[in-house]
């Protein structure tokens, strides 16, 4: 039974504490460093409170679903499992409990979520979404991910609208009917955005703009 599985608190702060030295040590990572590690375990905490899912259990997956950019740039979550798997066999978290966690993390990936994942998924890709939905994202933190990731804004914009469409219009952008009343309009605006960045480079000028700044 899943429902026994739960992390203890010392292990989740082990875990923490581990992954924020590593943060620390690769100079943090410019847009899936420690701010948003810390972001994504507290919103998905509460996600999970409010959903059902086990608290201990989502905001230990928070805290491992990005070791992959620690591991390879522009990589999937599964690239980060080994790490992942390692990090939370140190910190005291049985082998079954940690296997669930990576699933979690796996379940929860923006480009291959689907509508019937598990609630702790659920809680998780409800917060990692939300980091990507904030209006300060583009403005303050789209620039970071181009240089952490080694791609163009054309590459990031193209993701963007390719991963994230699909479940807007079909309506499980975040699983949370609470989420979703409070932060739709949000996502909404920050697609049509990226939307917009897509056909505005299609324009050599602005193309030429860029190219000279
Ligand atoms: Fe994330």
């Amino acid at each position: 039974m899943r429902e026994q599985h739960t992390v203890s608190s010392t292990a989740t702060t082990a875990v923490a504490r581990r992954v924020h030295e590593l943060c620390q040590r690769a100079g943090d990572l410019p847009f899936h460093g420690w701010h948003h590690v810390s972001f994504v375990r507290d919103k998905g905490a509460r996600f999970a409170a409010a959903n059902g899912a086990d608290v201990s259990v989502v905001a230990t997956a928070a805290l491992v679903h990005d070791l992959n950019y620690l591991v390879r740039r522009n990589s999937p979550a599964a690239a980060g499992r080994t790490l992942r798997l390692d990090i939370l066999a140190e910190a005291g978290v049985t082998a079954d409990t940690a296997r669930w966690v990576d699933e979690i993390v796996v379940e929860a990936e923006m480009a291959t979520r689907h509508r019937h994942i598990s609630l702790e998924a659920q809680a998780l890709s409800d917060a990692d979404t939300l980091f990507k939905a904030l209006p300060v994202t583009p403005v303050m933190l789209a620039h970071r991910y181009l240089s952490e990731n080694g791609v163009s804004l054309r590459e990031l914009a193209t993701k963007i609208v390719g991963e994230q469409r699909g479940v807007h219009d079909a309506g499980f952008y975040f699983y949370s009917r609470e989420a979703a009343a409070a932060y739709s309009h949000w996502a909404s605006a920050n697609l049509e955005l990226w939307q917009c960045v897509v056909e505005a480079l299609d324009d050599p000028s602005v193309n030429e703009l860029l190219a000279a700044i």
